[in-house]
């Protein structure tokens, strides 16, 4: 096969997803026929054989390895923060997946909102099944002869991802608690005197009054103006956290436009849904409905107007802790309960009943949201809710400001990633959630979201110091740095350790801030060229035995952290010649060749290791506290040439103009030529006047060439 094969088909009558942004070609309306597949007369069930070969990538925010084969995954949106091993579903809902055969690179994209759930050959080795619960969907499978063209089309069906503004790729530091404007003060000053660097500081529901959205409690944040400006004098950012439901409070405004309006979803009887989250009794802003969504997203504009130019979206699958009819029949359930001739059996009844209150499946039969003018129980279209709040702040955004914000969101389906980005929910403070990050960084950037990461460190439980330190040197390469842990925990901000540990984390945030123009600069390439920042090693490297525990980012670097306690060293398999670079915590770093094989390696704790391929570059930026500081005026290039590199380098202003074409790029070619390197250029950045390009030969740095920008040739 040498070009891309496109099928696409429209079942029943579906509900816009607006997942698919250009339709490039017209759908074939209840019909299906393509190669091996198979489907049921309802087209509510479809199979595809899976050769023995077959691998099957993507799935977004998912559990397991990069080669989901084995699974079965439902995609369904869910508030769950245990994330264990037999789970099927988490926050996002991300129904793209690659199957990749000897013959082609197939990509499938299931466009629905309702639960899908696949069988990824686990009940049968060799089919793989889909199944939705919903007939009315849009089916899409794009067959192409490599990754990149597949990537290339899929693009230019769903659009490009969001990309955040450089100061988005800064540390982030997060906590459930942080009670007072003096404590986000104390946060601040405890990183300036530890001299870690800082661009963000989340402020999580502690900050508004009664967990009300866009508000902020005076008692304990009064003058919230002054306390944006102070700490954005500093260099930093806050970044409050919004939530979906909206308390149910007489006189709170945006809960009375709500409720006058008809922008809140209903129930049967057509009144406001109730439930409970944070705030106590909700109703839940209908963001299917245009309207509503645009309604909740001028609110932003309050908090926008004090200086706030960073948000995080939270609660949105919707979560529900309960409704009060369910409360209710639970308590009954309780009542007849008697305590003194309960059997074992009717006790774990009851026990089953109060569990059913959180998140229960059923709420999501018991509202609707009106979309065109249509009434359509949540259940059909549960996947879009978080997706379509990410759309109404991000709306607002574009509405109020020429330049670009900081989102994050918990739930979403593709088509969100056009709007912002993702963290990977509540995990844990577990080393397998470590590795998780790592493999879901994969999946999330073939559905299209590249702004994500995980919280860093782990959102429940007490960390423990050296997985903190593991986890920053992998985080230190994901869009999203954000170190965030959950009420009741240890703190777990860098400062809070013993100096080793802190010493050891400094050292990774700052080789982070030292790489920084070079990622924003990947994520821009990545974000208008239409590829992957991560990739497992078997796409890079043909003929890589597949692993877990390593993934090559921006097509550059191969991470492999330490992803076990008490590790001193670990096994690295390198597909082929590679320059192992150590950066020290002082900032210096040494390459040494790599061959071929398996390498036990020693790393340790202070000790960033990162592989570099062959031809390609590690950039490098000046150090600095804060990304407002950045000098991009110079930089050094850190490889390995052996024939011909290639660097390109790409920069954009904070604004939307490079969605138009309003971004600067260079692309460097470099030949070794005996001893020398020659350097031709095509396109610049104004900014940069000089590069230190650092070429290794024989484990030792060989040349070093300054050259100022007027100094190459012109490709
Ligand atoms: C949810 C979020 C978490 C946040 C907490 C309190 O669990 O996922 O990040 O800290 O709510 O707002």
């Amino acid at each position: 096969m040498n070009q891309i094969v496109r099928h696409f088909f429209c079942f029943g009558a579906p509900i816009a997803t607006d997942s698919i942004l250009s339709e490039r070609i017209p759908p074939q309306k209840n019909a299906f026929q393509v190669g091996q597949w198979s489907q049921s007369q309802d087209f509510k069930v479809l199979k595809l054989p899976l050769l023995e070969s077959d691998k099957v990538y993507g799935f977004g925010q998912s559990l397991g390895g990069f080669n989901k084969r084995g699974q079965s995954i439902v995609s369904y949106c869910t508030d769950d923060p245990v994330h264990t091993e037999e789970k099927k579903s988490l926050y996002g809902a991300h129904n793209f997946f690659v199957v990749t055969s000897t013959e082609c690179f197939m990509g499938v994209f299931v466009d629905a909102s309702c639960r899908v759930t696949y069988d990824l050959g686990l009940k049968k080795r060799n089919q793989l099944t889909i199944n939705l619960a919903d007939p009315d969907y849009r089916l899409l499978i794009l067959e192409a002869p490599t990754l990149k063209t597949l990537m290339d089309e899929w693009f230019e069906w769903i659009g490009k991802p969001y990309l955040p503004p450089i100061w988005g790729l800064g540390y982030i530091q997060s906590r459930w608690g942080y009670k007072s404007a003096q404590d986000i003060r104390d946060v601040l000053e405890q990183f300036e005197a530890h001299r870690i660097p800082l661009d963000g500081i989340c402020l999580d529901i502690d900050y508004m009054e009664r967990y009300k959205d866009f508000t902020v409690d005076p008692e304990t944040f009064p003058d919230f103006e002054n306390l944006c400006t102070e700490t954005r004098e500093k260099g930093v950012h806050l970044l409050p956290i919004i939530d979906a439901g909206v308390k149910i409070e007489a006189g709170y405004e945006v809960y009375e436009q709500g409720v006058e309006k008809g922008y809140f979803c209903t129930n049967a009887e057509g009144f406001p849904f109730v439930g409970a989250v944070w705030p106590g009794l909700v109703h839940f802003p209908d963001f299917l409905n245009e309207d509503a969504r645009i309604w909740f997203g001028s609110h932003y504009k309050q908090l926008m107007d004090v200086g706030i130019d960073g948000f995080w979206n939270d609660m949105n699958e919707p979560a529900i802790f309960f409704t009060p009819e369910r409360l209710k029949e639970v308590k009954e359930l309780f009542q007849k309960a008697e305590p003194d001739a309960l059997d074992v059996m009717p006790f774990f009844e009851l026990l089953d009943g109060a569990r059913t209150l959180i998140n229960n499946d059923g709420y999501q039969r018991d509202f609707f949201h009106q979309i065109g003018g249509r009434k359509v129980v949540h259940e059909r279209v549960h996947n879009q809710y978080g997706y379509r709040m990410t759309q109404s702040a991000h709306g607002a955004f574009r509405a109020l400001s020429s330049e670009r914000k900081v989102l994050f969101s918990r739930a979403s389906l593709i088509g969100a990633h056009r709007h912002g980005g993702l963290w990977m929910g509540d995990n844990a403070s577990w080393w397998s959630h470590l590795k998780l990050n790592m493999t879901m960084l994969v999946g999330m950037n073939l559905c299209g979201f590249l702004y994500i990461g995980a919280d860093t460190g782990g959102f429940s439980h007490d960390v423990e110091p050296e997985l903190l330190i593991r986890w920053h040197q992998l985080s230190m390469f994901t869009p999203l740095l954000r170190n965030h842990s959950a009420l009741g925990t240890q703190p777990q901000e860098p400062y809070v350790f013993e100096k080793w540990a802190l010493d050891a984390l400094r050292a990774s945030i700052q080789w982070r801030y030292r790489m920084i123009f070079w990622q924003f600069s990947n994520l821009l390439k990545a974000t208008l060229q239409k590829d992957l920042l991560f990739k497992p090693l078997e796409w890079v490297f043909e003929g890589a035995e597949p692993t877990d525990t390593q993934v090559i980012y921006a097509d550059a670097l191969m991470l492999a952290p330490v992803l076990d306690r008490n590790q001193s060293s670990r096994i690295v398999s390198i597909p082929e010649k590679m320059l192992m670079l150590k950066l020290d915590a002082e900032g210096n770093f040494e390459g040494s060749f790599i061959e071929a094989g398996l390498h036990r390696i020693p790393v340790a704790l202070h000790e960033q290791i990162v592989y570099l391929k062959k031809n390609k570059f590690l950039v490098l930026n000046d150090a600095m506290k804060h990304v407002c500081e950045l000098d991009k005026t110079h930089l050094t290039c850190v490889g390995f040439v052996e024939g011909e590199g290639t660097l390109d380098l790409f920069d954009a202003d904070q604004t939307y103009g490079y969605e138009d074409g309003d971004f600067e790029s260079v692309h460097f070619t470099i030949k070794n030529v005996e001893a020398d390197y020659h350097i031709t250029q095509k396109g610049s950045i104004e900014d940069l006047k000089r590069i230190d390009w650092v070429f290794f030969k024989h484990n030792e740095i060989t040349v070093q060439k300054r050259m100022e920008v007027d100094e190459y040739e012109d490709a």
